[in-house]
C-alpha cells in the first residue's frame, strides 16, 4: 500500500488517493506481524517495558536528542504514560485519514485542554458548542484569569496574537452547520489559533484543513468508537514540531489513551465507514418524515434542526459529500411533553452521548447546564430506519392523545 510508519510528510508525496475505509483498515499494516502473523491487532496491557540490555543504550533523559526522545516515543517503549503500541497503532493509523500529525488522548475534552495548555491564551472565543468545552475555559479564567467570550462575533473587537479560537460545526445538539469562514480569515490576520471541533462531521464528511485552521479535534468516543465502549480523542495538527510539544505535555498531563481503549477503538475504525454511512442514511429518513410531518404536531409545538434543513451554501461547502451528520434536535411545547416524548420510545434509549450503533434520545438539560429545557436531542444508530420512523410517529401521536 505503500502506507508508511506514524509520517504524514512521505504519503503526501504519493499519487494514490485512498477510501476512508481502505486507510483504517491497512494504514497501521506497516506495525503487522511484529512477533505473530495475527490479522486482528493485539493488544499489549504493559505499563512499563524493559530498557536495552545493552548499557551503552542507557543515556539520560536529559542528554538525548530529540530524535532518540521520539524513538523512546514512538518504537522502544519506556511505560505507558508516555507511550505504548496500542496508542502508536493508533495514531500511525489515524495520521493518514485526519492528513496530519495526530496525538491521541483520553478523552475528546483533554484534547482541548490539550491546546489550552499549548498556546496559553489570554483570551478564548466560542459560541454554540459542547458544553464541556465551555467548563474547561471556565476553569482556565478561574486559576489563569483567561478572558472567555462565549459571542463568536466578539472577536472583531477583541482578538489579540496568540488568542484562541474555538469552533464546532455541525454543532452539538442541533446538527446544524455554522459559516465558519469569516472568523478563521480574521482570527489569522490577527495571529490568532483557530481549532475546529469536527467530531459531528468526521472524514470524509467535512475537510477542516480547506479552511485553514491550526488545530482539528474529534471526540473519539463518537463514530470511530461506535459502541459506546470506550472514551477517546484526537488532536490533529499539520505542524510536526507542535506535534512533538502536544506528545511531551501528553506524557505530564497523564492523558495518553489506555491500552484497552486504543485496542478497541482500532477495532472498530475497521467498520467505521459503513456504520457513519447507515447512520446517515438512516438520519435523512428521519429529518425527511419529521419535516414533512411537522404540521400534525403544532399542537404539541414539534420543531426540528438538522443541517438537510439549512439551505445557505456554506452547508455545502464543509458537507460536500451525500453523508450528513447523525445527530438533530427535537422541540416540544413543554418540559412535560418532552418527558412523555421519551417515555413512550421503544428504539430509542434514553442516554446521553452520540455515535454509537445504537440510537439514543437525550432530554439534553440533564446534562448540559446552558441548554433550553424542552431540547432533545437524537442521536441516530444503525437500525433499520422504517423502525425508527414509526417509534417516533407512535410516540409523537401519544403526546397529542394525551395533551
Ligand atoms: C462535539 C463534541 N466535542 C467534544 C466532546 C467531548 O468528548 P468526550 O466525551 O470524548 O470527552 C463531545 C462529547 O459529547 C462532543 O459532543
Amino acid at each position: 500500500m505503500g502506507l508508511t510508519k506514524n509520517d504524514f510528510n512521505e504519503s503526501k508525496n504519493t499519487k494514490e488517493e485512498f477510501g476512508v475505509s481502505t486507510l483504517l483498515i491497512h494504514s497501521d499494516d506497516i506495525l503487522n506481524g511484529r512477533t505473530v502473523n495475527d490479522v486482528a491487532p493485539p493488544i499489549n496491557v504493559s505499563t512499563t517495558f524493559r530498557y536495552s540490555k545493552n548499557s551503552d543504550d542507557w543515556i539520560p533523559w536529559r542528554d538525548q536528542t530529540q530524535e532518540q526522545q521520539n524513538k523512546l516515543l514512538n518504537e522502544d517503549f519506556v511505560y505507558s504514560r508516555l507511550s505504548h503500541p496500542n496508542n502508536i497503532r493508533l495514531e500511525t493509523n489515524l495520521n493518514k485519514v485526519f492528513k496530519g500529525y495526530t496525538t491521541v488522548y483520553n478523552s475528546g475534552l483533554s484534547t482541548f485542554n490539550a491546546i489550552m495548555t499549548y498556546v496559553n491564551p489570554s483570551q478564548v472565543f466560542f459560541e454554540d458548542c459542547y458544553h464541556g468545552i465551555k467548563s474547561i475555559s471556565r476553569i482556565w479564567e478561574r486559576n489563569n484569569s483567561v478572558k472567555v467570550y462565549t459571542k463568536l462575533d466578539d472577536i472583531f473587537d477583541n482578538l489579540q496574537e496568540g488568542d484562541l479560537v474555538h469552533l464546532e460545526s455541525p454543532i452539538n445538539p442541533y446538527g446544524t452547520v455554522i459559516d465558519v469562514a469569516k472568523y478563521i480569515d480574521f482570527a489569522h490576520s490577527k495571529k490568532a489559533f483557530v481549532v475546529w471541533d469536527a467530531t459531528f462531521a468526521p472524514p470524509p464528511v467535512l475537510d477542516p484543513w480547506k479552511f485553514d485552521v491550526d488545530f482539528v479535534i474529534h471526540s473519539l468516543t463518537k463514530y470511530f468508537g461506535g459502541h459506546s465502549d470506550l472514551l477517546a480523542g484526537a488532536l490533529i495538527t499539520r505542524d510536526s514540531s507542535i506535534n512533538t510539544v502536544l506528545k511531551n505535555d501528553r506524557i505530564y498531563l497523564g492523558t495518553n489513551i489506555g491500552n484497552l481503549e486504543a485496542y478497541l477503538l482500532l477495532r472498530s475504525l475497521r467498520t467505521y465507514e459503513m456504520r457513519y454511512k447507515q447512520q446517515s442514511a438512516n438520519v435523512a429518513d428521519l429529518v425527511r418524515w419529521i419535516s414533512e410531518n411537522n404540521d400534525n404536531y403544532k399542537r404539541i409545538g414539534l420543531k426540528i434542526t438538522h443541517a438537510l434543513l439549512q439551505k445557505d451554501t456554506f452547508v455545502k461547502d464543509q458537507l460536500e459529500g451525500e453523508l450528513t451528520t447523525p445527530v438533530f434536535s427535537l422541540y416540544l411545547k413543554d418540559f412535560e411533553t418532552c418527558k412523555k416524548f421519551i417515555s413512550n420510545l421503544n428504539f430509542f434509549q434514553h442516554a446521553t452521548s452520540l455515535g454509537g450503533v445504537e440510537s439514543l434520545v437525550e432530554l439534553r438539560c440533564l446534562t448540559d447546564p446552558h441548554i433550553d429545557l424542552n431540547l432533545i436531542r437524537i442521536s441516530v444508530g444503525c437500525e433499520d430506519s422504517k423502525d425508527l420512523i414509526n417509534d417516533i410517529k407512535k410516540s409523537l401521536e401519544n403526546c397529542l392523545e394525551t395533551i
